[in-house]
C-alpha cells in the first residue's frame, strides 16, 4: 500500500518573489530569476511569499502533525512536512533525504554548567549527512531542478560542502565545491569525496573561496547553493517550525546558535518571524548568535554599537569590517567576512537577543560538556553552550528562563579535535606565526588507559578511576 501525501488545499508559491531586504531599496523580483544579490543595489534577498492552504493556526498545526503520521516522503521530511509556508508548487521536482526530524533532548549536566535549571538540545547533526545543512540544500537543490540547472557550486568549511554533495548526488546534478585547502576536516572532506563532488581545494580560506563563488556565480552555468541563495534559508527556517512543534508550541525565553557565515541564524530569526505573523506563536524567543573569538566580526561590531547594538529602530550599519585573518579551531566558523550578516544582526535585533564570542578554551570546555550530558557535536555547535553560560553569568539569561541551544553538527565530523582534547594536546597556532601556539587545557579531560589483559588489573583500574 502506498500511502498518500496529507493534501493542503491549495499549491504553494502563490505569490511568491524574492525581495531586497534594505528599507532604501526593497525591490521585489521574481521567484525564478536566477540572482542571489538584489540587481538593483546589491543587497541580500529573502523570499516573501503568501502562505498556501489553510490560513488558521490550529488548522496548520493540525495539518503538520497529520504529515507526521506519513510515510510519504515529502511528509516524512522535516522540511516538506511545512510545504504551505515553502514558496513551490505541488508538483515542484522535490529532492530529499528526510531532513530535519532531529531530536530536541534535554541536557541537565549542560544546564548545571550554565547555571541553568534546565536546558535542551537541538540537534541538528542528526540530519542526513550530520549537519543543519541538509535542510537548507534540500530545498536550494529543488530549485536547481526548477530552474534546471546542472551545475550546482558552495564554497564552504566542510558541512555545506557534503551536504551540497549528498543533495545534487541524489538529484542526478553535478556538485562542485570550493574549500581552503588544508582548513577543513578529514571527515567531512571524505563525506564530499564519497557523494562524488568535484572538489577543488583552493590556496586561500574560506572567504577567498566565498569571494570566488560570487564571480563564479554570474556564469549561466553555474547555479550557487552557498546560504547567500534565499532557497537556503526558505529550508533552514523550518527547524523554527519543527523546535516549536517539539516545545508544544510554548515559546522558549531563549534560542542560542552558532554563528558563521550567519545563515544559521538569519533562516532562524525568519522561521519564527512567520510564526509570528500568522499567529502560530504570540512573542519570538530571544535570537541570540555565538562566534569564536578569533572569527568574531559581527560579535565586535555588535558590541562596539553599544546601547544602539539591541535597538531596532537603529539603521544596520552600512559595512562589517571583516577579521582578515579568522582563527579558530571551530573550522566550520573560521569566516571572517559573513556574508549574511545584516539579516543575522536584524533577526537578532527583531526578538532583543545578542551577538557574542567566545574563547578556543569555553568552547572545548562545553563541548565536553555535552559529551557528558551523552549528545556530542562538533566544535562550532559548543559555541552556543559556552555563549549560555556568558549570557547566564553576565545575568542576560535568568537561572529560571527555557533556554534551547541549538547543536549543528555532529561529534564526528571531527574526531581529532576530541581526543585531542581528551588527551591534553589541544592547540591552535597563530596564523601568522609570530605568537607561540595557544594551547587549550584538557578541563574534563577522559584518557584512555593501557591495562593489562587481567580481570585484576582491569578492575583495579575501574576502581581507581570511578
Ligand atoms: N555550525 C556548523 C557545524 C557549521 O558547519 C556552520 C557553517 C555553522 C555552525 C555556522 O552556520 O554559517 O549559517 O552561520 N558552516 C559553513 C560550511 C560555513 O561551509 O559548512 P552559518
Amino acid at each position: 500500500m502506498t500511502l498518500r501525501a496529507v493534501k493542503s488545499a491549495e499549491p504553494a508559491a502563490a505569490n511568491a518573489s524574492q525581495c531586497c531586504i534594505l528599507p532604501s531599496c526593497g525591490a521585489a523580483f521574481g521567484l525564478n530569476d536566477r540572482i542571489y544579490t538584489c540587481p538593483r543595489c546589491g543587497g541580500p534577498l529573502e523570499i516573501v511569499c503568501q502562505p498556501a492552504g489553510p490560513s488558521d493556526p490550529e488548522a496548520l498545526r493540525k495539518l503538520w502533525a497529520a504529515r507526521g503520521a506519513s510515510h510519504e516522503p515529502r511528509d516524512a521530511s522535516g522540511v516538506w512536512r511545512y510545504r504551505e509556508l515553502l514558496p513551490f508548487e505541488e508538483s515542484a521536482p522535490f529532492v530529499t533525504l528526510r531532513e530535519g526530524n532531529t531530536p530536541l533532548y534535554s541536557a541537565p549536566r549542560s544546564a548545571r554548567y550554565c547555571g541553568l535549571e534546565e536546558m535542551r538540545l537541538k540537534h541538528q547533526g542528526c540530519n542526513p549527512t550530520g549537519s543543519f545543512k541538509d535542510t537548507g540544500m534540500s530545498v536550494a537543490v529543488t530549485q536547481a531542478m526548477v530552474l534546471g540547472a546542472r551545475t550546482v557550486v558552495c564554497a564552504s568549511t566542510g558541512n555545506t560542502a557534503a551536504s551540497l554533495a549528498a543533495y545534487a548526488a541524489r538529484a542526478g546534478l553535478q556538485p562542485a565545491i570550493l574549500l581552503p585547502r588544508g582548513q577543513i576536516t578529514a571527515a567531512k572532506l571524505a563525506q564530499s569525496m564519497d557523494y562524488g563532488a568535484l572538489i577543488c581545494e583552493i590556496d586561500g580560506n574560506f572567504d577567498e573561496c566565498m569571494r570566488l563563488i560570487q564571480e563564479l556565480g554570474v556564469d549561466p552555468s553555474i547555479y550557487v547553493a552557498n546560504s547567500v541563495n534565499p532557497f537556503r534559508i526558505e529550508g533552514q527556517k523550518t527547524v523554527a517550525f519543527e523546535l516549536m512543534e517539539q516545545c508544544g508550541w510554548r515559546v522558549p525565553d531563549h534560542v542560542v546558535v552558532p554563528g558563521g557565515n550567519m545563515g544559521n541564524s538569519s533562516a532562524m530569526g525568519k522561521g519564527f518571524g512567520e510564526l509570528l505573523a500568522l499567529g502560530l506563536i504570540g512573542r519570538l524567543p530571544k535570537l541570540s548568535v555565538v562566534q569564536a573569538e578569533g572569527s568574531a566580526p559581527l560579535a565586535r561590531l555588535f558590541a562596539a554599537l553599544g546601547a544602539a547594538a539591541g535597538a531596532v529602530e537603529s539603521p544596520i550599519p552600512d559595512t562589517l569590517a571583516p577579521v582578515e585573518h579568522p582563527r579558530t579551531l571551530a573550522t566550520a566558523i573560521k569566516i571572517g567576512a559573513p556574508v549574511s550578516w545584516i539579516k543575522a544582526l536584524r533577526a537578532v535585533r527583531r526578538s532583543g537577543g545578542s551577538i557574542l564570542s567566545v574563547s578556543e578554551q569555553e568552547i572545548a570546555d562545553a563541548k565536553a560538556m555535552i559529551g557528558r550530558d551523552g549528545i556530542g557535536c562538533e566544535p562550532a555547535s559548543a559555541t552556543t553552550v559556552a555563549g549560555i553560560k556568558k549570557l547566564v553569568a553576565a545575568g542576560r539569561i535568568r537561572p529560571g528562563e527555557t533556554v534551547v541551544a541549538v547543536l549543528t553538527g555532529h561529534v564526528l565530523k571531527d574526531p581529532d579535535y576530541v581526543s585531542q582534547y581528551h588527551r591534553g594536546v589541544l592547540s591552535l597556532d597563530d596564523p601568522e606565526g609570530a605568537a607561540p601556539p595557544e594551547r587549550i587545557h584538557g578541563t574534563f579531560r577522559n584518557v584512555p588507559e593501557h591495562v593489562a589483559a587481567t580481570k585484576a588489573a582491569i578492575l583495579e583500574s575501574l576502581e581507581r578511576r570511578r
